[in-house]
């Protein structure tokens, strides 16, 4: 089935989300965090109830409970390739995204030297900066920075050539800003990364709800994710291309597994949040139509995008429309995220968002996001930040309208 905009199975995908069923000062709650964290499928759910109801294990063992463990981290693994292009060995999880960069940053790291040099981006969130920025430190390594435009909030990509050179060992960059939605070029990057025989790291965590993820074509050595973001559970994700993988040394407990991709995760793994990924996948999956599961995932991400994207202009356009308000978006051309930073002047972000809960039930969040050099370079960090709009498939038209309606009201309180 293919979807266009308007068939988009809205209703269908609702049924699924139980906690649109909640209400909040006698109203349903309208959540517009999404790039915050999603609301977690009933699927998703399920899987993680049906794990700890059905006895849990340790992996290893020569019972039921111990080899069904084995098979759920084995079948979260498929479907993770599955969903960002990769092979079911190449995947690792672990708490977060944070801790897994901090982990591959601290390996990696083992065989760089001082005068080596890393490049990480402006725009980016701090999870995949900080880990880099830590490592050259430990080693003493030289950071250079792509800087952002802050008038076009894009990369400045001009002056590739002197960021990244034969003494490049990475380059970190996001592919889509999760302050301010815009996609980045990770190809062209990558191209000239792997010029300079540097690897490149990607942080899809913002992306991965929104837009169809192939590691290949976009050049990633390094990919990482986090469930929590696209209907599943709090769970990180990182996927690593094999032969880098092979020869990775993460830190480790002597006796612990050395082969991949389990020598990177320590310890024991969140062994029910990870029953809980592959449902997740399949219900992205369940909005498009194909032979294959990577075509399922395809499929409906073209879904995915029309409809988020139809929301998200409305509420572009709505907003633009009202003078107090400064929208953060890159130009019409550029491709975004259906994610909207924007500030009310003469009142702060925190103020606007406790607001939209208390009048509306509307869940909108403030503040950096984590994207704090973007900013700080744009000012607004000693100001609240900014509040945002993130669209998420569960999301209405009516929804939206009320959500421009209390904005408005509030812009014209003034
Ligand atoms: C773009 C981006 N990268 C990284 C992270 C950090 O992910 P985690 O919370 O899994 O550590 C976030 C979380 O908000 C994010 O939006």
């Amino acid at each position: 089935m293919t979807q266009t905009t308007h068939s988009f199975p809205i209703e269908a995908v609702r049924q699924q989300f139980p906690a649109l069923q909640r209400m909040y000062n006698g109203k349903r709650a309208i959540y517009l965090d999404g790039p915050g964290g999603s609301q977690v499928v009933k699927g998703s759910m399920d899987a993680i109830y049906a794990y700890m109801a059905n006895g849990g294990a340790n992996l290893h063992g020569s019972f039921p409970s111990s080899r069904e463990t084995e098979a759920i981290i084995a079948e979260a693994k498929e479907a993770a390739a599955q969903l960002l292009g990769a092979k079911a060995e190449e995947v690792a999880f672990g708490a977060n995204m944070t801790t897994l960069a901090f982990a591959v940053a601290r390996a990696l790291g083992r065989n760089w030297q001082p005068g080596d040099e890393l490049v990480v981006s402006e725009l980016d969130h701090r999870a995949n900066v900080d880990p880099w920025l830590t490592i050259a430190a430990d080693r003493g390594m030289t950071v250079r920075w792509i800087k952002v435009n802050p008038a076009t909030l894009t990369l400045d990509l001009d002056d590739l050539d002197s960021l990244i050179t034969d003494k490049t060992r990475l380059v970190a960059v996001g592919l889509a800003s999760n302050a301010v939605g815009t996609i980045n070029d990770i190809s062209l990057l990558s191209a000239k990364a792997r010029q300079a025989g540097a690897l490149v790291a990607v942080d899809a965590v913002h992306a991965a709800p929104h837009l169809f993820i192939d590691r290949d074509r976009l050049g990633a050595d390094i990919l990482f994710c986090s469930a929590y973001k696209f209907f599943g559970p709090h769970v990180g994700i990182a996927v690593i291309r094999k032969e880098l993988f092979a020869a990775l040394q993460p830190y480790k407990l002597q006796p612990a597994p050395a082969y991949i991709p389990d020598k990177l995760e320590t310890g024991t793994q969140n062994h029910e949040g990870i029953a809980g990924i592959a449902p997740a996948i399949r219900f992205i999956a369940s909005l498009g139509s194909g032979d294959t599961l990577r075509a399922q995932i395809h499929s409906a991400f073209a879904a995915i995008e029309a409809y988020e994207n139809r929301l998200a202009e409305q509420i572009r356009t709505e907003l633009a429309r009202m003078e107090a308000v400064t929208l953060y978006q890159a130009a019409d051309d550029v491709a975004k995220t259906p994610t909207i930073a924007f500030r009310i002047k003469g009142i702060s972000p925190q103020q606007v968002c406790e607001h939209m809960a208390e009048q509306y039930a509307i869940f909108i969040a403030d503040g950096d996001f984590y994207a704090s050099t973007l900013a700080d370079k744009l000012g607004i960090n000693e100001d609240g930040g900014w509040v945002r709009a993130g669209l998420a498939p569960y999301n209405t038209a009516e929804e939206i309208d009320l959500f421009v309606s209390g904005i408005r009201k509030l812009v014209q309180g003034l």
